[in-house]
């Protein structure tokens, strides 16, 4: 291995000198923390250098380090937060550096700084503990685009994320370091001014790696996303529902015929009934009429019934082909058409014949919403409200200022564009953490496990699923509270934000005997126990298991109450 020295960037807090400590270790190299040496240096630490002098003057003291240290080999080089801004530094840095950007919510982080406590180091994240969350969102706005010049994504959103990440830097280390460094045009990229232009977002499951695009108009840009993705050189099958192949059928043929691209469509009834072993054959045996290789690409444009089915065939036939998700609803952008969980349904329950088949990329083209009818429209905010809750206080505010503007008929695509982009960063960033669902994945169940029964004693009709998902979340807020963890007037906010986007917080009427009944079978139970995800309050969930099943009962009684 020839390249011997890895830089690790990232906001302050997410822990580049924990990581680095241990990577240093395992590969017994040094470790240098480019704050450390300019304190050295300076006999000022950073925080008192910025403070003393500005921080014009401090980031030349900064470069200048950056450049002795960027010479030295064999080294893991943990850099200040804001070091990846200078053009100067970037280069140098790529120099002989493979680079890893280590990635956090502002949330996490700042829970992490605060646990640290020792914010005061950390000038540039403001005095005021309150705003933590907030100038750190500022400073991600400002750096990630920068930041996506990194060779290696590192998702550090687990709390125990330092072996992980250890392991995920020492394997694309030993995969990757070497080509990326010959790269011919990798210095000029990170030498230029201009912020890395990249998707919204990335999934990297350690295993697996692909982009999610998100935007107004990425249909038409479907060819040459396939450029991108070297994957022109194959025919692709559609796969689609009635419903939507009506309203953007066209633009997806249109841009494949001009591009050249040669394939075929399958249309399959809109509704979730088309998600069946019945449905997933008709698809085997169109696939094996037309003759589908194994290296051929099936695209699913729809729904999360179209995604799933279509990505449950493409996991299967041939033991599995090439999949790209074009999810066409809120739901699908922000949630199924991510994390690769596909399946069909059967009599006895929903889901319950599956695999894991990562896409190749998820392409989110946010105009096919304008289409998508009101009340489906209503019930994806369910979840990207749930995304917000849980992990991120700043897409919360947004999501309470913008209500009107994103649930009126005809939303604004830009502010829309911004929210879905957020939303599914978010989403990529729980699954690439646990992409096997063993921790963190699990708060992403916020509203859930009431949601589901809520949802089964619906008969599936009576509650679409992200309805149900804000019913429960209503529940599962107010066992929050009971629990202490939030107060009662954030449950009611939350309900505000909830009805502000058309969705219900009770289920007046059903029988609350039916539900209790519904979640004990659920698989989310363990020994007995619910496990709920809770709010520990805007943008922090936790995982709890001593609910005790009284207070579950009481607040489901109530819930159907209204
Ligand atoms: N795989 C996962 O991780 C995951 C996660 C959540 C949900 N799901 C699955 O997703 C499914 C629900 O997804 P959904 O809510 O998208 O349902 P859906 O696919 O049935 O779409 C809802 C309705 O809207 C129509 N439609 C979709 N996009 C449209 C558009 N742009 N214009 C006009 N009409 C449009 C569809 O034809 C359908 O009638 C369920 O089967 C659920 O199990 C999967
Ligand atoms: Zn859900």
């Amino acid at each position: 291995m020839t390249v011997q020295q890895i830089v690790l960037i990232g906001l302050s807090g997410v822990g580049k000198s924990t990581v680095g400590r241990a990577l240093a270790e395992r590969l017994g190299w040094p470790f240098i923390d480019t704050d450390d040496v300019i304190t050295e240096r300076e006999r000022l630490t950073p925080a008192a250098l910025i403070t003393d002098r500005g921080e014009a003057p401090f980031r030349e003291v900064e470069a200048a380090v950056i450049a002795d240290i960027a010479t030295r080999v064999p080294a893991v080089i943990a850099t200040g937060g804001g070091a990846f801004l200078d053009a100067r530094s970037r280069r140098a840095l790529g120099e002989r550096g493979y680079i890893c950007y280590l990635d956090a919510t502002e949330s996490e982080i700042a829970a992490r700084v605060r646990a640290g406590g020792n914010e005061l180091h950390r000038p540039l994240l403001g005095e005021d503990a309150a705003r933590l969350e907030e100038r750190l969102a500022e400073l991600d706005g400002e750096r990630r685009p920068f930041y996506n010049h990194a060779d290696l994504w590192v998702p550090m959103q687990e709390r125990d994320a330092v072996d992980a990440a250890v392991r995920r830097i020492l394997n694309g280390w030993a995969a990757d370091a070497e080509t990326r460094l010959a790269s011919p045009s990798r210095l000029d990229r990170l030498a230029s001014p201009e912020p890395a232009r990249g998707p919204a977002a990335v999934v990297d499951t350690g295993q697996e790696r692909y982009p999610i695009w998100v935007g107004a108009g990425e249909l038409e840009r479907l060819p040459e996303r396939l450029r991108q993705l070297e994957l022109t050189d194959r025919r692709v099958f559609l796969v689609s529902d009635a419903s939507v192949i009506e309203q953007h059928g066209r633009t997806v043929a249109e841009a494949l015929d001009t591009a050249g691209i040669a394939g075929a469509s399958y249309v399959v009834p809109a509704g979730e009934a088309s998600k069946s072993p019945r449905v997933a054959e008709e698809l085997y045996r169109w696939l094996a009429e037309e003759r589908a290789e194994r290296r051929d690409l099936v695209l699913a444009l729809g729904g999360g019934v179209v995604g799933d089915l279509a990505g449950f065939a493409a996991a299967t036939y041939l033991r599995g082909m090439p999949l790209i998700q074009l999810p066409t609803s809120v739901l699908a952008m922000n949630d199924a058409a991510i994390g690769g969980k596909v399946a069909v349904d059967l009599p006895a329950g929903k889901n319950l014949v599956g695999a894991f088949h990562q896409p190749r990329a998820v392409i989110s083209d946010v105009s096919t919403l304008r289409t998508l009818p009101r009340r489906a429209y209503n019930e994806g905010f369910a979840e990207v409200i749930k995304h917000a809750l849980i992990l991120d206080p700043i897409l919360l505010k947004t999501l309470r200022g913008a209500a009107t503007r994103l649930s009126s008929g005809d939303p604004d695509l830009e502010l829309l564009t911004s929210v879905i982009a957020r939303s599914s960063r978010l989403k990529a960033l729980i699954v690439s953490s646990d992409p096997t669902e063993q921790g963190v994945r699990a708060i992403l169940n916020y509203g859930h496990t009431i949601g589901h029964a809520v949802e089964t004693v619906g008969g599936f009709e009576r509650y679409l699923h992200g309805e149900a998902v804000a019913i429960g979340m209503t529940g599962e807020a107010r066992l929050s509270a009971e629990l202490g963890l939030v107060s009662r007037e954030f449950v009611d906010e939350q309900s505000d934000l909830l009805r502000a986007y058309g969705l219900p917080t009770d289920a007046a009427g059903t029988d609350p005997a039916a539900v209790l009944a519904a979640m004990r079978l659920d698989k989310k139970i363990e020994r007995g126990q619910f496990r709920f995800a809770l709010l520990e309050g805007a943008g922090r969930a936790v995982v709890r298991g001593d609910v005790p099943p009284e207070l579950v009962e009481r607040v489901v009684r109530e819930l159907v109450r209204g």
